[in-house]
């Protein structure tokens, strides 16, 4: 039969997502632009149903129509070289989607180009890696919803499921909407990575335990509120010996300059756009630019020296580890305040539909942030799907109430012993402006009206008011 979904682009995300699609009975057409790839592909597989094409133009006339195409190749310039082939070849009513991690306005511009022709492109957000694509990914589609319809089945299949057997995708809206959410998951995976690596090193260099009992302390914080996938690799990670026969743990011979693709650094950026804080993701971004400044940090660390360390009883250390693990859960919550905040703004200023009861349970499975809190996500905007910030639901308030003297706590701790904790220290400071009745602006807009007459409103009347601060010169 002919193949009733194609996939272009035979890199790994491509090869699995196409395998993973012909598990559920579908016969897959493929192509790589280099055809060795495609070849191997189909002769490893050759008992699969897939259907392997040497030239673009094969491989579009081989398709059932509509015409449904998944391309899984690098973000940018070759995602627009891929559609220009295609657009000749390609009829009206067609589907095109795009999995890669695309900036979202370049998936807004495609979409409006690509309408003109009648070709309905979707921006899809593909998480959870490798192994994601291969047995369930979680899927993040933005662009028609005419287009969404036809590919919905397909995407169900092979999409993560919830434990509730929800399948991890949902149309989520127009054009750059998919792609939108995808971004800021991945400035949320960001923020998630961070709070684990800040409170290892808390335990570590605070109270100075040894990597196998860090290891134990991120099991046992798996099995509660924390429990999650990054939580659960971690704990794995710190259990692994180096591989190269030096017989210490691996993290100790990894350098620690973190390495970035620009997702973060993306959903800060437009986080700064729409005018929406977006601290803790922004934070954690600059820790991995910090951290790579190795051979500048070396130099400064023979000038600039810390505090001595505080002595910790051992009495204390269990009651400091349990309120680490507060700290630590207590910022997650704030992080995704922000991301959904930030959301929220961007569906108002792009013209978006977002229904965060429909986003939330989509990251419950497959992706890289999963976690078991995003059901007490999911419930909260179920309960209310247009509520205004995370911490206004009662769940989440009761967890920020309980736990907010554990993160002022470990931050002065963290301090005190001259250890960064960016991210943690955002998220009592986001918490603490966001409930402020009264924030220090009175005198922001002050100096504004002193140097450059940029006027003030007042608190106790309407309108716009200017204080003649000097005598005109
Ligand atoms: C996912 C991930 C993935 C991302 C990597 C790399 O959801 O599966 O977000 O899409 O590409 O995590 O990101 P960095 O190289 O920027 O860390």
């Amino acid at each position: 039969d002919k193949p009733q979904i194609g996939v272009i682009g035979m890199a790994v995300m491509g090869k699995n997502l196409a395998l993973n699609i012909e598990s559920r009975g579908y016969t897959v057409a493929i192509y790589n632009r280099t055809g060795s790839k495609t070849k191997a592909v189909a002769t490893e597989h050759a008992d699969k149903k897939l259907v392997p094409s040497y030239t673009i133009e094969d491989f579009v006339a081989s398709l059932e129509k509509p015409r449904r195409i998944l391309m899984m190749v690098k973000a940018g310039a070759g995602t627009d070289a891929v559609i220009k082939e295609l657009l000749p070849l390609l009829d009206k009513g067609d589907v095109l989607i795009d999995g890669g991690n695309t900036f979202f306005k370049d998936t807004m511009r495609r979409n409006a180009e690509l309408d003109k022709s009648g070709i309905n492109f979707i921006g899809m957000g593909v998480s959870g890696g490798e192994l994601g694509a291969l047995q369930g990914p979680s899927l993040m589609p933005g662009g028609q919803k005419e287009a969404y319809d036809l590919v919905a089945p397909v995407l169900e299949q092979i999409a993560a499921k919830a434990e509730d057997g929800a399948p991890c995708v949902t149309y989520i809206g127009e054009n750059g909407a998919g792609h939108y959410v995808k971004m800021v998951h991945n400035g949320i995976e960001y923020g998630d990575m961070e709070l684990i690596a800040e409170s290892y090193n808390i335990l570590r260099q605070v109270l100075g335990l040894s990597v196998e009992e860090i290891a134990d302390i991120l099991k046992d914080w798996d099995q509660g509120e924390l429990k999650s996938y990054l939580i659960e690799i971690t704990a794995d990670i710190l259990t692994r010996k180096d591989d190269l026969g030096t017989d210490k743990p691996i993290v100790d011979v990894i350098l620690d300059e973190a390495g970035n693709k620009g997702t973060g650094k993306w959903s800060s950026q437009d986080a700064l756009e729409i005018g929406m804080p977006q601290s803790l993701i922004t934070e954690a971004v600059y820790a991995r630019y910090i951290s790579a400044l190795k051979p500048e940090r070396m130099n400064a660390s023979k000038v600039l020296s810390g505090p001595k360390p505080v002595e910790i009883p051992e009495a204390d250390r269990k009651a400091i580890i349990e309120k680490i693990r507060q700290a630590l859960y207590f910022s997650k919550i704030m992080s995704y305040a922000q991301g959904f905040e930030q959301m929220k703004m961007a569906a108002e200023q792009y013209n978006w539909e977002l229904d965060f009861s429909k986003i939330a349970p989509i990251w419950r499975a497959g992706c890289i942030i999963r976690a078991q809190f995003l059901q007490e996500i999911t419930s909260a905007y179920e309960k209310d799907p247009k509520l205004q910030n995370l911490l206004l639901d009662p769940y989440f308030t009761d967890i920020a109430m309980k736990y907010q003297a554990a993160v002022r706590d470990i931050v002065t701790l963290a301090v005190k012993n001259g250890v960064p904790t960016p991210v943690l220290s955002s998220a009592i400071n986001y918490f603490d402006s966001y409930r402020a009745q009264v924030l220090p602006a009175n005198i922001i807009q002050a100096q504004r009206d002193y140097f450059g007459a940029h006027t003030y409103k007042r608190n106790d009347r309407e309108g716009i008011y200017h204080y003649t601060w000097y005598e005109e010169q």
